[in-house]
C-alpha cells in the first residue's frame, strides 16, 4: 500500500534549522528537493542534478543556485525572494525529517542515505575545521532556538559516542530522519539514493536520477557530466559547490569535499563498538532499512 502524502506536524528549530521557511515557500510542480540527514552526499547529488538540468555546463554556482532552505541563516526574508526569482528548474536542499517539512505531491524528492558511521566521520571533519564565521553565524545570529553549537572534542571516538548516546548530538537526531524518508520511499515522487551505490556505480545512479526527474540525457554531453560529478573534479572546483565558497571552514571549500570514501571508521572503532552501532540501527530502523543504510542494497 502506498503511504499517503505526509503532512507537516511540527516545526524544527535549533542552531542550524528553521523549518518555518517551508510554510511560506511557493512550490512549483517541477521543483526538485534534495534531502539528507547531513554529510551523506548532498553536495554530490546537487552537482549531479545541476549537470542534468544544465547539460554538463561548467562553472555553475551550484551552492548559490541550490540553497539549503531550512538553514536559518540567511533568514527566509532573504532566501525566499531569491528562489522565487530563479527561472531555471529549481533544485533545493533540506536536512529535515519528513514530518517537519511541507511536502508537495508534485515536487520530486531525492533522499540520500549513508551509514551513520561514515556520516560521523565526515561530520567530524566538517566540525573540527569550522572557523569563527561558522560559529558566529550559527550561534550569534538572532533567532537561534536551544543551546549554541560547541566545538567538538579532541578525539573522534568521543564525538561518535556522544552522537550515538545523544542521538545526533551536536547536530540533530539521525534515526528519525532516515526512518521518516524510508517510510515514504514508495511514493511516486520520492527516490532513495545511497552514497555507497553512488560510489560503486555513479553512471547507473545518474541515469536513475535523470529518469526520476524526467530529464533525458544528452549522450553527446555524457562524458562531461560524468567528469563534472567525479570526486577529483568536485574537489578541484569545490568553491562553486560548497556553501559560501567554503568561507566557513579552515582550508576552504576543499575541506568540505574531503575524502569521498566510506569505512574510515574501521581503523578506530572496535568490533564491539561497530556491533553496538549495528544493533542500534536495527532497533531504530528495522532490518530492511538498516540493511539499506549500511549497504545501499534494495531501497
Ligand atoms: P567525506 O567527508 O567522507 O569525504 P554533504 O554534501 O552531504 O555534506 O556530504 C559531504 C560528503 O560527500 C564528504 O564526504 C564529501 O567528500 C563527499 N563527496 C562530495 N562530492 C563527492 C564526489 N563527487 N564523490 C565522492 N564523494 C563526494
Amino acid at each position: 500500500m502506498t503511504h499517503p502524502y505526509p503532512k507537516k506536524v511540527r516545526e524544527f528549530q535549533n542552531h542550524h534549522f528553521d523549518s518555518k521557511i517551508w510554510n511560506d515557500f511557493m512550490f512549483r510542480d517541477d521543483d526538485i528537493i534534495i534531502s539528507t540527514y547531513a554529510k551523506s552526499g548532498t553536495t554530490w547529488v546537487q552537482q549531479i542534478v545541476s549537470q542534468l538540468i544544465f547539460n554538463g555546463e561548467e562553472g555553475l554556482p551550484v551552492a548559490e543556485m541550490s540553497p539549503w532552505m531550512d538553514l536559518r541563516v540567511p533568514p527566509k526574508e532573504v532566501k525566499l525572494p531569491e528562489v522565487e526569482q530563479q527561472s531555471h528548474r529549481r533544485f533545493l536542499k533540506t536536512h529535515l525529517p519528513v514530518d517537519a517539512l511541507v511536502f508537495s505531491p508534485s515536487a520530486k524528492y531525492i533522499y540520500i542515505g549513508r551509514d551513520g558511521r561514515d556520516v560521523v566521520w565526515s561530520m567530524y571533519n566538517h566540525h573540527t575545521n569550522a572557523n569563527q564565521f561558522w560559529y558566529e553565524a550559527l550561534n550569534d545570529t538572532p533567532g537561534r532556538v536551544g543551546p549554541p553549537i560547541e566545538p567538538p572534542p579532541d578525539d573522534i571516538r568521543t564525538y561518535f559516542e556522544d552522537w550515538m548516546s545523544k542521538d545526533g548530538h551536536p547536530f540533530w537526531p539521525f534515526w528519525e530522519n532516515v526512518r521518516s524518508w524510508w517510510e515514504i520511499r514508495d511514493l511516486p515522487n520520492v527516490l532513495l539514493i545511497h552514497f555507497e551505490r553512488l560510489k560503486a556505480d555513479m553512471p547507473g545512479e545518474i541515469r536513475r536520477i535523470a529518469d526520476f526527474i524526467d530529464t533525458p540525457i544528452d549522450e553527446s554531453r555524457w562524458e562531461a557530466i560524468l567528469e563534472h560529478c567525479s570526486f577529483g573534479y568536485m574537489k578541484a572546483n569545490a568553491t562553486a559547490s560548497v556553501p559560501l565558497g567554503g568561507a566557513f571552514w579552515d582550508g576552504g571549500a576543499e575541506t568540505f569535499v574531503h575524502k569521498g570514501v566510506n569505512g574510515r571508521w574501521r581503523d578506530t572503532l572496535s568490533a564491539a563498538e561497530s556491533a553496538a552501532y549495528e544493533e542500534r540501527a536495527l532497533r531504530e530502523l528495522g532490518p530492511e532499512c538498516a540493511d539499506w543504510l549500511k549497504t545501499g542494497r534494495s531501497g
